[in-house]
């Protein structure tokens, strides 16, 4: 049977010709000369019941998209207010679509923001919510889940190394490099200090050295053990790098250093000790409130990160940083290169088809083919020589 909505919907909106249900013997409805029989409607029925399941799996959805992230929102808000003097930009969580949420915060020591981003499944769109649902059970590698970064930007400061270090857990490994180009600066390595289920990848043992000891009262090891919050973790990085290879080198003035939490958002509150530890390492790495790596608590201001590590360690993060930039501007200087070339056959194209323009009809034809023959030729010896 074919199925014409219009046609259903316009169906639905007139009465039925009484001439044509002579033998009719279900349930009918009467009123003056309009007679409504529900057995005669079925399909109509049918679509109705599937545009407002749709519609209302929308409005659920979408609403329980922005109930998790409010929620999630509420449980920090004291946090994020001791930390910011503005915790979150004007006019509160902005929203994307959806199943996009972010907040911005900015105003506190050592950080010039936090970008806090909800990727949420789209609860909303009920084919896509199917289709990622059944490629998750067909790639394993695919996980799907609520999830939610809190990206700390640093202020420009000497304090923080150029480095790039990461925990990770480890079903995030797997395909964890093609999305963060910046950890393919790292070694992949276990530390017996942390969970079976997390790794440490780092460019130098020295810098897991001084993240990881105990700093006052912050201890990493002991809250990225804590099996409350050990099933929402995914990631904690430290870099300098961007996530995509980069084309050409960076300016100065353009890069930045960044400690990044990767979460799976949390039914409730269950991650806040991380992300209370995660305000704490902030002040470690840049040596700020009373705060350093190598420094006791409540001294003044601490020792930042890069002044902890070694000197070799320095040498070697800066050695490994120059060559990249030599081999970006070799690749730049290559590209232009390649361009000029280009641009040049363009123009000598461009310039032959002039000239063959302004010759007579006839010298055209005999031009074009000799070049045809020559073409011709050219395949015919490459073809010899395989
Ligand atoms: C780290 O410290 C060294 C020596 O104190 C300094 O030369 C270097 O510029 C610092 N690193 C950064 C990224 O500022
Ligand atoms: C977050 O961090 C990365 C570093 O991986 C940076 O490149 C990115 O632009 C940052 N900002 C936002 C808003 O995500």
């Amino acid at each position: 049977m074919s199925f014409n909505p219009i046609q259903t919907v316009i169906g639905f909106l007139t009465p039925p010709p009484p001439t044509m249900s002579e033998e009719y013997e279900g349930l009918e409805y009467k009123w003056k000369m309009f007679t409504f029989r529900p057995a005669l409607f079925q399909l109509e029925a049918l679509f109705i019941a599937a545009i407002l399941f749709y519609v209302g799996f929308y409005w659920l959805g979408s609403k329980a998209n922005a109930g998790s992230v409010s929620a999630w929102m509420k449980d920090h808000r004291a946090l994020y207010q001791s930390q910011f003097t503005r915790p979150v930009q004007v006019g509160g969580i902005g929203k994307d679509g959806n199943s996009d949420f972010f907040v911005y915060s900015t105003g506190r020591r050592a950080l010039s923001a936090l970008h806090t981003t909800f990727t949420l499944r789209p609860r909303h769109d009920l084919a896509q919510l199917i289709y990622q649902t059944v490629w998750g059970f067909v790639q394993l590698d695919y996980s799907v889940y609520d999830e939610l970064e809190l990206n700390f930007t640093f202020k420009d400061t000497a304090s923080v190394p150029d480095c790039v270090w990461a925990v990770v857990a480890k079903d995030e490994l797997k395909g964890i490099k093609s999305k963060r180009w910046d950890l393919t600066f790292t070694k992949t390595t276990e530390n017996p200090n942390l969970p079976q289920s997390l790794t440490v990848m780092s460019e130098f043992a020295d810098i897991t050295e001084n993240l990881l000891k105990p700093h006052g009262p912050l201890s990493l090891t002991a809250v990225l053990s804590d099996p409350k919050i050990l099933p929402y973790f995914r990631s904690l990085s430290l870099t300098d790098q961007p996530r995509g290879r980069p084309l050409h080198p960076i300016p100065v003035a353009q890069r930045s250093k960044h400690l990044i939490l990767s979460l799976a958002l949390p039914p409730n509150a269950e991650t806040l000790p991380l992300i209370q530890a995660a305000f704490q390492l902030v002040d470690v790495i840049a040596g700020e409130g009373g705060w350093g790596v190598g420094k006791a608590p409540g001294k003044g201001n601490g020792v930042g990160l890069n002044a902890s590590l070694r000197p070799e360690t320095r040498t070697k993060l800066k050695k490994v940083r120059e060559e990249l930039e030599k081999e970006l501007k070799e690749e730049m200087v290559r590209e232009k290169r390649e361009e000029q070339a280009d641009e040049k056959a363009a123009a000598k194209r461009r310039e032959a088809e002039e000239k063959l323009s302004k010759l007579s009809a006839a010298e055209q034809k005999k031009i074009m083919e000799r070049e045809r023959k020559r073409a011709v030729r050219k395949t015919q010896t490459k073809s010899k020589v395989r």
